[in-house]
């Protein structure tokens, strides 16, 4: 491998992804370095959770390359992905229902023996309310607090790159701001790499240094860092229903 592959943990080229006929991805290409986070950005139905799921392998592309680690990972099915080292918190949080907070917490949980280990206790620490309900069944948390526990969940397998599906979407400024974001510069700061879809462009801008704004057919129709986004905002009034 060419020594400046080594630092892609992401690599996305000339993705096509279908559902049925229809042809949502249209040739998205981009990449994400370790340790790096890295926003995608657009508008309602450009395609940003089928490009996580097609990285993913829950909506396989049909033509295109996908690397992580320099390995070429297209079209392998979803349980072989996720051990590569993806986490993933869908948008739809997707809390177990029926099984309390700590069991969808144990459930995820894949040893790993660096110190920096993420533990129950350790997701708690950060999450003090999921402690005070963790004999709660998780589906019944408040929404904000299932955004915790499924971001929670995704860092028990202890992943090297965690993909979320806009982590903020329905939830208070405040929880936002106070909690959601703070964990997320945490991880970045621990050495994760994320890959962060959202629509909220004012947490993008705090947390990715990087960012993909994507356009109609599913195409990445600009780049830009936080720097030049904050400079222009007529990029995001573009790209975003602002
Ligand atoms: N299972 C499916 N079957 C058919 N079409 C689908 C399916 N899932 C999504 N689509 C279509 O694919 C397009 C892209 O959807 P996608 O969910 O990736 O958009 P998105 O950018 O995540 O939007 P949002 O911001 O609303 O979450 C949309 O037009 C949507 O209707
Ligand atoms: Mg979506």
């Amino acid at each position: 491998m060419a020594e400046h592959e080594a630092e892609k943990i992401l690599q996305i080229e000339d993705l096509h992804t279908y559902y049925g006929r229809s042809h949502i991805i249209q040739g998205l290409s981009m990449d994400v370095n370790r340790l790096e986070a890295v926003s995608i950005l657009g508008r309602n139905g450009v395609g940003k959770t089928t490009t996580l799921r097609s990285i993913l392998g829950l909506t396989p592309p049909r033509k295109g390359k996908i690397r992580i680690n320099g390995e070429d990972t297209t079209r392998w099915p979803p349980h072989k992905v996720v051990r590569k080292g993806i986490g993933y918190v869908p948008a739809e949080r997707h809390i177990f229902p029926g099984i309390s907070v700590e069991e969808n917490l144990k459930l995820a949980a894949k040893p790993s023996g660096e110190e920096e280990a993420w533990s129950m206790e350790k997701v708690y620490s950060h999450f003090p309310v999921l402690k005070t309900r963790n004999r709660q069944d998780g589906s019944t948390l408040s929404g904000g607090e299932q955004q915790m526990l499924a971001i929670g969940r995704a860092l028990m397998g202890n992943p090297v790159i965690m993909l979320l599906d806009e982590p903020s979407q329905g939830l208070a400024p405040l929880l936002v701001y106070e909690v959601i974001q703070p964990i997320l510069l945490f991880c970045l700061q621990s050495g994760l790499t994320l890959l962060l879809v959202e629509q909220n462009h004012r947490m993008a801008l705090k947390v990715a240094s990087r960012h993909y704004l994507m356009g109609i057919k599913g195409k990445v129709a600009q780049t830009a860092t936080s720097d030049q986004l904050m400079a222009d905002q007529d990029i995001i009034k573009q790209h975003l229903a602002v």
